[in-house]
């Protein structure tokens, strides 16, 4: 049997979720608002879950490649640009960069990451992987921050969500080791003492 499907609306954009697929939440749609894609660019979603953000990037990029580790994340998005009528949007099942050839660069490259502090088996089901980042919650920022340099290009940008409570500190000194000067662009305060953060990074001048 199909799972459940919830319709989330963000302005003009639908988007139908189903249960094993990451709802769009706060984190999203603080991204979703803050989201400035130059006309033709060429934008790398990490993480795309629903596909909002490849949804919103298309509309200017020249060319959007959404990638989940999530199979039916992979189906949702694509099923998710249809029903928008979205066009210029690939998409591919992968742990981070691994479907992407090796010298393709990036103007635009977005990650909603799974940022939380998490305990053992947390991230065993489909859902627990789109949050849970391991003890720390750095599991994951930490292996996307090493490897995005090799895909940026030369005047190319970051865009990685997280929390306060994986250490905004840490993420600019990851991003500063990796030649990538870090920002803060955007953030939003949560109940219990969490600032959804919103990171910029560009290579160093
Ligand atoms: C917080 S959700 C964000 C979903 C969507 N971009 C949004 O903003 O609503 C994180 C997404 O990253 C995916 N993900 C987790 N680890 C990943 C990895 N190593 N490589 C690719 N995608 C990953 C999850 O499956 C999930 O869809």
């Amino acid at each position: 049997m199909p799972s459940p499907t919830k319709r989330v609306q963000f302005g003009d954009f639908r988007f139908d979720v189903s249960d094993e697929v990451y709802e769009p939440a706060e984190d999203s749609f603080l991204f979703a608002e803050n989201l400035e894609v130059a006309s033709g660019e060429v934008v790398l979603d990490l993480g795309t879950g629903s596909g909002i953000l490849a949804v919103l990037a298309a509309q200017k990029a020249s060319h959007v490649v959404a990638v989940d580790l999530n199979p039916y994340a992979v189906r949702c998005a694509k099923a998710n640009a249809k029903l928008n009528g979205t066009r210029g949007v690939d998409f591919f099942q992968g742990d981070l960069f691994t479907a992407i050839r090796d010298g393709v660069r990036f103007d635009l490259i977005l990650f909603n990451a799974p940022y939380l502090p998490s305990e053992e088996g947390e991230a065993e089901s489909w859902i627990g992987r789109s949050w849970a980042g391991g003890a720390d919650g750095r599991l994951v920022v930490d292996r996307f921050i090493s490897a995005v340099g090799a895909h940026l290009a030369p005047d190319g940008r970051v865009l990685l969500m997280q929390s306060t409570l994986t250490g905004v500190e840490a993420t600019i000194r990851a991003f500063t080791k990796s030649d990538l000067k870090a920002t803060v662009i955007a953030e939003q305060k949560l109940p219990f003492f969490e600032t959804l953060t919103l990171i910029e990074a560009k290579p160093q001048t």
